[in-house]
């Protein structure tokens, strides 16, 4: 387990943009944490540290954003607004899940219940001042 403080809304980037390069096909990084704790910024680092040049925007209203680099298609997730079992099985979002020819971000992947794959990063996020945000990773194979 790693635990991180980060003082700045870069840092948080950064902190994705490293694990970024670790990552590869198949991979499952599901963010928890309370409303502007840092997951959507920590997906832009992802995203960056991927390669993907687009600008990444909040998929809050959208529930699911895909991307494409040269090597792999990259997933932003965002469960806030979803409820049922229903609803994840009719954006196909336990399809993709079984995919492993992307990788994959979750917001809110508490939301996921019993289709949370066992193999997946974790990280949790906590805001504990204004712009300090602990971040907690676990890695489950
Ligand atoms: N150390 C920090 N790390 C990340 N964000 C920070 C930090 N300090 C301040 N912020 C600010 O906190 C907010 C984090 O918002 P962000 O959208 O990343 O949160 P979120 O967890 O995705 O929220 P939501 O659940 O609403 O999607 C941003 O406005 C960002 O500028
Ligand atoms: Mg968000």
């Amino acid at each position: 387990m790693d635990k991180i403080v980060t003082q700045t809304v870069e840092q948080t980037k950064e902190l994705g943009k490293e694990l970024a390069k670790t990552l590869k096909k198949g991979d499952i990084i599901c963010l928890y944490g309370n409303l502007g704790s840092g997951k959507t910024s920590f997906a832009q680092g992802l995203a960056e540290g991927l390669g993907i040049e687009r600008r990444i925007i909040s998929p809050t209203f959208i529930i699911i954003r895909s991307y494409k680099t040269k090597n792999v298609k990259f997933y932003h997730i965002d469960l806030y607004r979803t409820s049922t079992k229903n609803d994840l099985i009719s954006l196909g979002i336990d399809q993709l899940l079984k995919s492993s020819d992307a990788i994959l971000t979750i917001e809110w992947a508490e939301k996921l219940n019993k289709f949370l794959p066992k193999k997946r990063i974790d990280l949790h996020f906590k805001q504990t001042d204004d712009n300090s945000r602990e971040i907690t990773k676990n890695k489950y194979d």
